[in-house]
């Protein structure tokens, strides 16, 4: 099987750039073992701290977010890094090339059940103006995006990744800890019967997703005449994998209760790589209003309404926006 170094290579990668993302893997690696490590470490349960997004931290949260600022502070490759789980950016090597923006340990209240966490990650390019604390120099659209992908950690450890030539999926072999390729140029399939969203927050959601969801929920009876399932693992990583795996519409629309936070999830380390992973499989990505990789950011920790997947669905769903 194909080692990620080929691939990289063959799909045009700079050699820094692949040095970047071996050094983030290292770093994703060692997460995994910790991970699995779980109660027999003492890592499971919470902190008493919370994030800038007020939401509890979780033991694995902070020591994910610290594998990966070390790792990447060290490797020299890496100007600044922006991440869920700190407040502001932070500074790295001021000659680096490289702006690093993640979620260390997305789903991290699965930790606690033993379910699907993962970290997720994009790379842009550090513009030479910028000093290493300045958080503008993150304020670029996905469009900018060189690289961007997640490892989940699951029943096996996998990472699916793209350099902007496609999305490729990676399995870690634990027997040598190597990322070996075991599908490549994933394609989304463009048609879906299923669909994921939290259907507990429905009295929140703008009307056109009110709208889209109930005529799904009504099957073959209702004006898309066939029925639809519906899964929510509660970690994004865990949902969109399934969705690159094998189709479907993934959903965590514009809430109506906060103007302030108009969607849960944030744009910089969950919406834009996810975005990017799905366009290069060849489905779509919007915020209900536009594509997700074209919202310019307007601070780091920004939330953007979320849908994306299967290309047809996703579409049709849309039809519900300009109705
Ligand atoms: O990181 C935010 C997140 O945990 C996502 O991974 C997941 O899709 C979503 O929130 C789950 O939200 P909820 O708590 O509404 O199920
Ligand atoms: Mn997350």
């Amino acid at each position: 099987m194909k080692r990620l170094n080929s691939q990289l290579q063959e799909d045009g990668a700079p050699m820094e750039l692949i040095l970047l993302l071996r050094t983030l893997l290292a770093g994703c690696k060692e997460i995994s073992f910790r991970v699995s490590q779980g109660a027999l470490a003492g890592v499971l349960g919470s902190t008493l701290s919370e994030n800038v997004q007020g939401e509890t931290q979780k033991k694995l949260d902070v020591i994910s977010n610290q594998i990966l600022k070390d790792i990447l502070s060290e490797s020299g490759y890496v100007k600044a890094i922006s991440s869920e789980e700190e407040d502001d950016v932070v500074p790295c090597n001021p000659n680096g090339n490289y702006l690093v923006s993640f979620d260390p340990l997305d789903g991290s209240s699965n930790t606690d059940i033993n379910s699907l966490i993962g970290t997720i990650f994009s790379i842009t390019h550090a513009p030479q103006w910028m000093d290493a604390d300045d958080p503008s120099a993150f304020l670029q659209p996905g469009t900018q995006i060189v690289a961007a992908g997640y490892v989940l950690y699951g029943p096996s450890a996998m990472l699916a990744l793209s350099t902007g030539r496609g999305t490729h999926l990676y399995t870690l072999d634990k027997t040598h800890g190597g990322f070996l390729l075991t599908q490549k140029d994933v394609q989304v399939p463009k048609q879906t019967s299923e669909f994921a969203i939290n259907a507990s927050n429905q009295r929140h959601w703008e009307d056109p997703v009110q709208d889209y969801i109930g005529d799904l929920i009504a099957g073959e009876d209702g004006p898309r005449g066939k029925d639809f399932n519906m899964r929510w693992v509660a970690a994004m990583v865990g949902d969109i994998h399934r969705v690159l795996s094998r189709g479907g519409i993934f959903m965590y629309p514009f809430d109506k209760r906060n103007p302030e936070m108009p969607g849960k999830l944030r744009l910089l380390y969950e919406a834009n790589p996810m975005a990017f992973l799905m366009e290069q499989a060849g489905g779509l990505a919007s915020t209900g209003q536009g594509r997700i990789l074209e919202v310019m950011p307007t601070e780091i920790h920004q939330r953007v309404p979320v849908i994306l997947g299967s290309k047809e669905e996703v579409e049709t769903c849309l039809t519900y926006y300009k109705a």
